[in-house]
């Protein structure tokens, strides 16, 4: 189901594992119109079957992420690519090593910097530099934040380090069964940032986040959900869900 509203493009699959196919067909056709395109991928458990969905494609010769620079969407303050609860080290695992990224095609967050602030506006250069991103794949988290754009994260807000909610706290040290330390700051790209981006998907799977996402979309565009926020994209907005995910949606139900 496709359903176009306030010009951006809502599509509801039937599961997790076809919205995750449908996710990883925009990443495939941006690839095949701009091989060096420049993307970021969101950290989290949604994306997983979207990034196995690419793996394979990348394995068969389908996809080809040789020519792509992949922009870190957030990182802990203070980690390194070697700490158990990185992201960057993550994303490498879960999918940067499977589709043959290397090192210098990687922008990683500067959260080791001496200066924050400094090294933060030199990572926004570098994604201008590559004439800003083509394409940002997002999550959402419960809190309705989009990379860790907490609650009060302005529309206009850049690269930046935060202070994480208890809640995406909690969220975070659940990826690591509670056994790992979870920072109080994080670098992420700011909603400016991501607005930016020439085409931008949101992909959202499970019931757990259909009332986060009836809020994300039928409650008026607000920072107390940064998600909402990424309306203002219009027809560079698509939001990829699962059934389950759109189950609270008034917009689906109505036709
Ligand atoms: P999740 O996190 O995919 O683990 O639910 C989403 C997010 O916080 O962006």
């Amino acid at each position: 189901m496709v359903i176009g509203s306030e010009n951006w493009t809502l599509t509801v699959l039937s599961d997790a594992p076809a919205a995750s196919e449908s996710a990883a067909d925009i990443v495939s056709n941006t690839l095949l119109s701009k091989p060096d395109a420049a993307i970021t991928f969101p950290t989290g458990a949604t994306p997983l079957g979207m990034f196995d969905v690419l793996a394979a494609r990348a394995a068969r010769g389908e996809i080809d992420f040789s020519g792509a620079s992949i922009f870190c969407l957030d990182e802990y303050v203070g980690v390194t690519d070697e700490d158990p609860n990185s992201f960057t080290r993550w994303l490498r695992e879960v999918l940067l090593d499977r589709i043959g990224i290397k090192s210098d095609q990687l922008h990683t967050l500067p959260v080791t910097a001496d200066d924050l602030f400094a090294s933060a506006g030199k990572f926004e250069e570098a994604i201008s530099a590559r004439g800003g991103l083509d394409l940002a794949v997002l999550g959402l988290g419960p809190n309705g934040h989009v990379g860790y754009n907490e609650p009060g994260s302005s529309v206009d807000s850049r690269t930046r380090v935060i202070t994480l909610t208890p809640q995406s706290r909690h969220q975070a040290s659940a990826y690591w069964e509670g056994s790992i330390p979870i920072p109080d700051q994080a670098m992420t790209m700011g909603v400016g940032t991501l607005l930016e981006s020439k085409q931008i998907v949101l992909l959202v799977i499970g019931e757990a986040k259909a009332v986060m996402l009836r809020r994300t979309l039928e409650e008026p565009v607000s920072t107390d959900v940064p998600a909402s926020l990424l309306r203002t994209a219009g027809s560079r907005l698509t939001i990829v869900a699962d059934e389950a995910a759109a189950s609270e949606l008034s917009i689906v139900h109505s036709r």
